[in-house]
């Protein structure tokens, strides 16, 4: 059997590792292996930190095939890796096509595929928001639309499919797969140092060092207040209904300038999409300057971790934060309206809450965080060997 999987932007990498892995370890099992498995890189995030650290990382081999698409509106994206795309099926004629998660990559090959009359398997299929702003909802919808098989990673996401109509013979309750990375990777990022994470990471700002050696590089001056576990809050947002609109921006950035304390610092891995935009709307250097909020690059995969597992509070508008989150227990508040993740809001059990872009719903919530204690939570299934039970779903469909 032939099986192409494709990767296109940074929350894929956590998802196909294990994927791959899985597939590594069924043909040792084989005197002779009997997957033949290429992985293909759309190129889409390309800076080396949102995507060959985290091959590093994970210890994946390159990407067999890298499409180059690079950035681009929705449509050339989509169009130019489908026909990109559908040249590699043409030449290698798979059995299976396998896409993850919801970004443009996972829409534009599940078409190509489908068009091919490949088979396709949608890991992480079934989420909804029910939100079709959100470039990520249609992804979702078509991805699931034309898929061979649903791989869902809980109850609501099979209940969804299932009210959509998706026969069960294409459907199977597999997991979370991106909490088999999570479980593989906890002893070594429980190891890691906040301070070391922070100043290898730090977008340089002098007020944070001490000021004898404030002038020099950060690396070798010490942080002015040590960062303590469970004594700060850590931000991530990148989403286009946060960062594109500049409102929304200054607001929440308004409240994260009136919240964050040098004691109580909120450390802010920041994506690209998102420093473009602080820069557009002039907002970037308030926030660089201000003594409580730490700007940091990009962050490799065990060093989120790792300042998840001591964060007092996250705030995020990523999907799988709102995950990692539920799992390790950190409290957090997702900045948008909706979630295709309820599993993750307190209501469910997780250990999350929605607060939009209401400043005053976040205010009240930021609060009512800092109260709420580290509870983890296992929705069923979720429990690192996600992957293998993927595999398995293949080989029997
Ligand atoms: C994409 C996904 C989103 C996912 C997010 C995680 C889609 C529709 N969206 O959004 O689901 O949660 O990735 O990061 O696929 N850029 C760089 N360097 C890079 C990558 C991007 O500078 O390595 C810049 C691009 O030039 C672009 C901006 O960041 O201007 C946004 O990148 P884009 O690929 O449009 O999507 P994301 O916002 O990252």
């Amino acid at each position: 059997m032939k099986i192409i999987s494709v990767v296109g932007a940074r929350p894929n990498f956590m998802k196909i590792a294990p994927f791959v892995k899985a597939i590594k370890a069924h043909n040792a099992k084989l005197s002779i292996p009997n997957i033949e498995h290429i992985l293909v890189h759309t190129g889409q995030h390309y800076d080396h930190r949102m995507s060959k650290a985290f091959f590093d990382d994970f210890e994946l081999p390159d990407a067999d095939i890298n499409l180059g698409i690079g950035s681009g509106t929705h449509a050339e994206q989509v169009g130019q890796t489908m026909i990109s795309f559908e040249k590699v099926l043409k030449a290698e004629k798979p059995d299976w096509v396998v896409v993850v998660g919801d970004v443009n990559a996972t829409l534009a090959c599940s078409v190509t595929a489908k068009k091919e009359w490949i088979k396709c398997c949608h890991i992480e299929a079934g989420l909804r928001s029910g939100d079709m702003t959100m470039p990520e909802e249609i992804n979702r919808l078509v991805t699931d639309r034309l898929s061979d098989l649903l791989l869902a990673p809980d109850i609501f996401s099979v209940q969804n499919l299932r009210s959509e109509g998706v026969p069960d013979q294409r459907i199977r309750l597999v997991g979370n797969i991106m909490i088999d990375t999570l479980e593989e990777s906890r002893p070594k990022a429980s190891q890691l140092d906040i301070n070391k994470i922070i100043t290898d990471n730090i977008i340089n700002n002098s007020s944070h060092f001490s000021p004898l050696t404030s002038n020099i590089s950060p690396l070798t001056s010490p942080l002015r207040e040590k960062v303590e576990d469970e004594k700060y809050a850590v931000i991530t947002i990148h989403r286009p209904s946060n960062v594109d609109d500049k409102e929304v921006l200054t607001s929440l950035v308004r409240f994260f300038i009136e919240t964050a304390k040098p004691e109580f610092p909120f450390l802010w891995p920041v994506h690209p999409r998102t420093k473009k935009q602080l820069d557009a709307f002039g907002l970037y250097q308030e926030v660089l300057d201000h003594p409580g909020i730490m700007l940091l690059e990009p962050l490799g995969y065990y060093d989120m971790l790792r300042l998840n597992m001591g964060a007092k509070v996250l705030l995020t508008d990523s999907g799988g934060l709102q995950e990692e989150c539920t799992v390790l227990g950190t409290p957090f508040i997702t900045l948008r309206q909706n979630t295709e993740r309820p599993v993750t809001l307190t209501l469910h059990g997780g250990s999350g809450v929605l607060a939009g872009s209401d400043i005053n719903l976040l205010k009240s919530e930021f609060k009512a965080a800092l109260n709420r204690s580290r509870m983890p939570v296992k929705p069923p299934l979720w429990d690192g060997k996600t992957a293998e039970r993927c595999l398995k779903a293949i080989l029997e469909f």
